[in-house]
């Protein structure tokens, strides 16, 4: 099983243990001044113990000028080279090749934001296209020198700080691709014009290097090829063009990266299949490519990966937020367990955090960048217990495996005849199908961790008295909040659960009350059904609870399904034939022969007061506590089972 991936590989001359890559990823832990912090060390070290050949840290700034993240790791000077060091250690002593990116910000940079004097520079001096970023200055013929006498530089300091290989950051939008794109270099010297004039900085930039690093010291590169832009960038063709100058440059391997932060539709979210991307790495393979090629965006599952690799498209399997999300998946592939993987579902909870400029954190593992904290490791119980955990979802589970594998005797109750809770609802909608991963992956757990699960049994007070447990664990949910509107009792009013699940069926046209995530999701979900869908928000924007990384896609694909968007709009009334509103004052009507309710979750915790008095401990996580998303269930859960 998954030979290909666990075969040795080579980069140039550098030897490795399997095809499996850890690929860059900012996880904002870096200190202001960009030095390496004990937080992204434990970070990275792990992605290493969990068994990848190759470990990148995150692209580095050579320049103050270039630092586009408030945590982003610096590469700038000298005096950064004791945690550099640490870093590269601490990879290697955990078992893998250590490498590290250099990447510049460019026009994403921020130096203004993070208090450093001067602006962010460019090929052109351009406004910034989305909010977050700022105006960028034209860099000068003398400046681009020496921003390649500067690659150069950091080149060294790298090979000084022990990485056994670099990593050009030639993708996502910033300085260097800004160079290749016709809308950000409108220059008219030999660094702007032709394909090979926009090329020209890059190239000297990778000839410098290897003049400084030598014939043999592995130089990797991570390069776009597509930039997913209608006007302004180039054609996949041109991409292709561009990897035969890296390659003839002196590159040792080439990594396909996708979009910038521009682009007019995703290249990483689960809007995507998984192994979407990989045609394109066959395309480049066509044409000629020799040095080894990857793929890292949407690979998120093995068996895509490994098959891949069987066919020649791929020689290594790159993965970011597959190992954010899972860092011992490279030892699960090694050890035949597939099963136990947590997959990565392309939520994009993680880039959204690095954009907001705060310490990334998953929401499937909730020891991503908290290794080393105590509170996060799980050790063996002192005094073992006998644990009732009620609710079988993803809060329910997690606590109930922790817990188990710490020792404890655990009974797991589910009312339903199914494990997962609200996961099989949130799966339902269009792109969200990778959630069923994480439900098979939970229910793997269960059945190999001793549990005794109890399905169709719903507890109370009477299995309490029953069980005698020593602790109770309530991951009992929420249930959809039932407005106090006239007529929301009417027979032509549902839930969107009711509808997610098939338990009530829709007309030809529905009205959504509630425009948050569910109630966008069921929008959809109905739309694609051919059904006409208007939704009714009170707020200004529909999916304020949606990730940005998400939200202008779900308001756009709704926005094309042609599903009506009333936001500023109270329902008031429900009658027979639809809904009685009011927008902004004015009194409207919103015709339709099926209501859904997608106003929030409330917590499910009729057992709390029943139980009261009758068990000796009894703890509340995930959606019970209070109604929120995965990634608290699952903290909760986790922390949970480490302590009880
Ligand atoms: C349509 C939809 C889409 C969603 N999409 C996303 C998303 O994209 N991302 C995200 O992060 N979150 C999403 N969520 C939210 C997420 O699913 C929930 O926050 C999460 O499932 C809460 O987990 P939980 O374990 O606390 O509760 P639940 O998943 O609600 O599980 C509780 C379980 O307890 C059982 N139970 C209740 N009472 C008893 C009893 N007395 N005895 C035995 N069993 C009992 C229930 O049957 C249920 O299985 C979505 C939710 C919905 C409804
Ligand atoms: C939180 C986060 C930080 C990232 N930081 C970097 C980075 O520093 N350098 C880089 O080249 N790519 C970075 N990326 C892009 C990833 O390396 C990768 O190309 C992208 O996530 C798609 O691959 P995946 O589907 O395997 O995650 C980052 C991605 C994420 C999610
Ligand atoms: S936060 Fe979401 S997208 Fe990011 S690694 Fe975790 S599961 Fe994947």
């Amino acid at each position: 099983m998954f030979e290909h991936l666990l075969q040795p590989g080579q980069i140039g001359k550098l030897k490795l243990k399997n095809r499996m890559k850890f690929a860059a990823a900012n996880s904002n832990y870096c200190s202001m001044d960009g030095s390496v912090t004990d937080r992204e060390i434990a970070f990275l070290a792990e992605k290493a113990r969990g068994g990848a050949a190759m470990v990148s840290s995150m692209g580095g700034y050579p320049h103050v000028l270039g630092k586009a993240y408030i945590g982003q790791m610096g590469l700038y000077d000298d005096t950064l080279l004791p945690g550099l060091k640490q870093l590269a250690q601490a990879i290697q002593n955990n078992g893998a090749r250590a490498i590290c990116e250099i990447m510049h910000g460019g026009n994403y940079a921020h130096p203004h934001k993070y208090g450093i004097e001067g602006e962010p520079v460019g090929p052109t001096a351009m406004e910034p296209k989305l909010p977050r970023y700022a105006p960028c200055r034209e860099m000068s013929k003398n400046e681009i020198k020496e921003m390649v006498e500067i690659y150069g530089e950091t080149a060294r300091r790298i090979i000084n700080a022990g990485f056994e290989a670099i990593e050009i950051g030639c993708l996502t939008g910033y300085l260097l691709v800004s160079f290749l794109l016709p809308r950000t270099n409108r220059r008219t010297d030999e660094y702007g014009g032709s394909l090979e004039n926009r090329a020209r900085f890059v190239v000297e930039v990778i000839q410098r290097m290897r003049q400084e690093v030598g014939a043999d010291y592995p130089i990797l590169m991570r390069a776009t090829a597509n930039d997913l832009l209608h006007e302004g960038g180039n054609t996949e063709e041109e991409y292709i063009e561009l990897a035969r100058m890296y390659e003839a440059a002196g590159v040792d391997s080439l990594s396909l990266g996708l979009g910038i932060h521009e682009s007019d539709s995703p290249g990483l979210t689960a809007e995507l299949e998984p192994g979407h991307w990989l045609y394109l790495a066959e395309k480049w393979k066509k044409a000629g490519i020799k040095v080894p090629v990857m793929v890292s965006c949407r690979l998120s599952r093995p068996e895509i990966a490994d098959k891949a690799i069987a066919d020649g498209i791929i020689d290594f399997w790159e993965m970011c937020r597959p190992l954010i999300a899972d860092p011992y998946l490279p030892n699960k592939i090694a050890e035949g367990r597939p099963e136990d993987i947590v997959t990565c579902i392309a939520d994009c909870n993680c880039l959204d955090n690095l954009l907001s400029d705060v310490p990334v954190s998953c929401i499937l593992n909730p020891r991503a960048g908290r290794e080393e904290e105590p509170e996060f490791q799980s050790q063996p119980a002192a005094t073992k217990r006998k644990i009732v955990v009620v609710g079988g979802g993803p809060a329910g589970i997690e606590a109930a495996c922790v817990a188990a594998q710490r020792g404890h005797q655990v009974v797991l109750y589910e009312e339903k005849d199914r494990l997962g809770g609200q996961l099989f609802p949130a799966s339902v909608a269009p792109y969200k199908s990778d959630i069923q991963y994480l439900t098979d992956y939970l229910i793997a757990q269960v059945s190999k961790s001793g549990i005794e699960v109890r399905l169709n049994s719903r507890f109370t007070a009477q299995s309490a008295e029953e069980d005698q447990p020593d602790v109770v664990i309530l991951a009992t949910g929420s249930t959809p909040l039932i407005p106090e509107i006239p007529g929301v009792d009417g027979d032509n009013v549902v839930t969107a659960l009711d509808v997610l699940t098939g338990k009530k069926q829709v007309g030809d046209s529905a009205v959504i009350i509630g425009g948050g995530m569910i109630g966008c999701e069921v929008a959809e979900f109905l739309a694609q059904q051919g059904k006409k869908v208007t939704i009714l928000e009170t707020q200004k924007r529909i999916g304020q609870d949606i990730n940005a990384i998400n939200r202008w896609r779900v308001i756009q694909r709704l926005t094309q399904a042609g599903v009506s968007q009333e936001t500023r709009t109270q329902a008031e009334e429900i009658t027979t034939s639809g809904i009685r509103g009011n927008k902004e004052g004015i009194s409207q009507s919103y015709p339709a022969d099926t209501v859904v309710l997608a106003v929030g979750m409330v917590p499910n915790r009729e057992l709390l007061t029943e139980l009261e008095g009758k068990v000796p401990s009894i703890h509340i996580i995930g959606d019970c506590s209070v109604p929120r998303k995965i990634g608290e269930a699952i903290e909760e859960g986790f922390r949970l089972g480490v302590t009880v």
